[in-house]
């Protein structure tokens, strides 16, 4: 590993570097956040901005494609921080992967500290990487930022990391999980941490069991290239699931510094009981969908999607059991699928049912268990159920009410990139992935995946808008639980 100076917070990054400027993450995420930050005065006055492609471009036209993508979004464009934002803009034509085009770059850049962002395949970040370093441009003012998913597996990702390791020092390596940039998952930090309410019942003595969804009514479309190669598992569990679930599992860290945070994530993905072949039948489903109707709409199949059969799934619905003193016997079930019913990303505690009820038997059907549902999309809202006596004289009924714990205070949703290029700037890495998080949660992944294939297990079909094939309700079912909201 390279021994250069950490990069101290007071290093000023001059330059943002992204590399697959025309992409879609850049038009759609990467540019539109830069901009709103901008627009909220939070970006150095000096910072520039370069975008750089394959693709042959001047400065000009690059500017009219980034003045496009952002004047179609809602929220419009703002004259006067355009003007600002528009002067922080350029291009350079540099394949990352060959040295020539890298000259240029480093020239534009000069000595200054750079922020390299490659929002690209990461089949290239190796190559990258090296030619970064061979272009004289990863000293201990340059960082650079890596997009998910790192690698297909634990070895294609430890060879990525020795690669990433070899021309950046770990502390200049930011691993985007753009997950950790949600409001809503900071807060989730916050209401464990900030408050001592919930602290002793998080834990197999209140808590039955923990769902973690995350629905999507888009299918793969234009992407499948790189999802038929990675499917749900890799692309949505090994990475946003797995911080999901580290986040509300995880015990409480010393201090909310970043190695703090994540020695308590990582020891989460140590706790994580491996796959088997014997139990993955029982543990787990993998489907695929088939054509149907999604809000309304006729879509058809992965496979017609793709032009031609596929094994791969685009929804996983896993339990998974973490074998510590807190979590003992507390299932955590994981969904994740394209082309389900509606678009939901949301956490449920679902605590346990009473151990015996003083009310009468008109409130018996009433009862329900405590729940704590965190929704990060399409809402943003926390909210507590809890139950409550119906007005009136009549017989005591029970109802159930859920107490809000928003803090929305109806200004413009942002952007999870926002937060994240503020960390990158500020040089603090306590939102992105640690080097040992990643390969742990690879070494997980790889033994569901290793179970499936022992097993032959194909994903099974569900019908697009539908919660997934059957399978997925039966994995609950077989627990004594069922899939909350369906
Ligand atoms: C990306 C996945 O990381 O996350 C996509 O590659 C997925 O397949 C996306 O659609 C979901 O992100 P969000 O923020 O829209 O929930």
């Amino acid at each position: 590993m390279k021994t250069q100076n950490p990069p101290s917070k007071s290093v000023a990054i001059k330059t943002i570097v992204i590399f697959g400027a025309t992409g879609d993450l850049a038009a759609r995420m990467l540019l539109p956040s830069l901009y709103f930050l901008d627009l909220d005065g939070l970006l150095p006055p000096d910072l520039r901005i370069m975008g750089s492609a394959r693709a042959p471009m001047d400065q000009a036209s690059y500017v009219n494609s980034v003045h496009e993508h952002l004047a179609a979004r809602p929220e419009g464009l703002d004259k006067v921080v355009w003007k600002r934002f528009s002067a922080r803009l350029d291009y350079c034509r540099a394949d990352v992967t060959q040295a020539h085009g890298l000259k240029d770059l480093a020239a534009h850049i000069g000595d200054d500290g750079a922020m390299f962002y490659l929002a690209l395949s990461p089949s290239v970040y190796a190559a990258a990487c090296e030619q970064l370093e061979a272009a004289g441009l990863t000293g201990g003012q340059s960082r650079i930022v890596l997009e998910k998913p790192l690698g297909h597996d634990l070895k294609s990702s430890r060879d990525i990391n020795a690669k990433v390791a070899h021309a950046f020092e770990e502390s200049s390596v930011f691993r985007v999980d753009h997950y950790l940039g949600k409001e809503t998952v900071q807060n989730l930090i916050a209401l464990r941490f900030a408050n001592t309410l919930f602290e002793p019942l998080w834990n197999n003595l209140a808590i039955d069991h923990v769902q973690i969804t995350v629905a999507e009514t888009d299918g793969v479309g234009d992407r499948w290239g790189y999802y038929d190669e990675y499917g749900a598992l890799r692309d949505m569990v090994q990475n946003h699931m797995l911080q999901l679930l580290c986040l509300v599992a995880m015990e409480p860290p010393a201090d909310s510094g970043a190695d703090s945070v994540r020695d308590e994530k990582v020891k989460v993905l140590k706790s994580l009981r491996a796959f088997t072949a014997a139990d993955a039948q029982a543990l787990s489903v993998r489907g695929q969908y088939r054509g149907g109707v999604v809000e309304g709409k006729s879509v058809p199949s992965y496979s017609e999607e793709k032009g031609g059969e596929s094994l791969t799934e685009t929804f996983v619905a896993l339990r998974a059991d973490i074998d510590n003193w807190r979590w003992a016997g507390v299932p955590f079930f994981l969904r994740t699928g394209k082309r389900l019913p509606e678009r939901r990303t949301q956490i449920a505690i679902q605590f346990k049912a009473l151990p015996h009820s003083i009310f009468g038997s008109a409130a018996k059907d009433d009862l329900i268990a405590n729940r704590l549902v965190i929704d990060l999309q399409p809402n943003e809202d926390i909210s507590l159920l809890l139950m409550n006596r119906r007005p009136g004289l009549a017989d005591v009924r029970l109802k159930a009410m859920p107490l809000s714990l928003s803090l929305d205070d109806g200004g413009r949703r942002r952007i999870a990139y926002e937060r994240l290029f503020l960390d990158v700037l500020a040089g603090n890495p306590a939102l992105f992935v640690r080097r040992d998080e990643v390969e742990l949660a690879w070494a997980w992944i790889d033994g569901v995946a290793e179970a499936w294939r022992n097993l032959s297990m194909t994903p099974k079909a569900y019908a697009a808008g539908s919660w997934g094939p059957p399978g997925a309700f039966a994995l609950m079912e077989r627990s004594g639980r069922e899939w909350l909201d369906d």
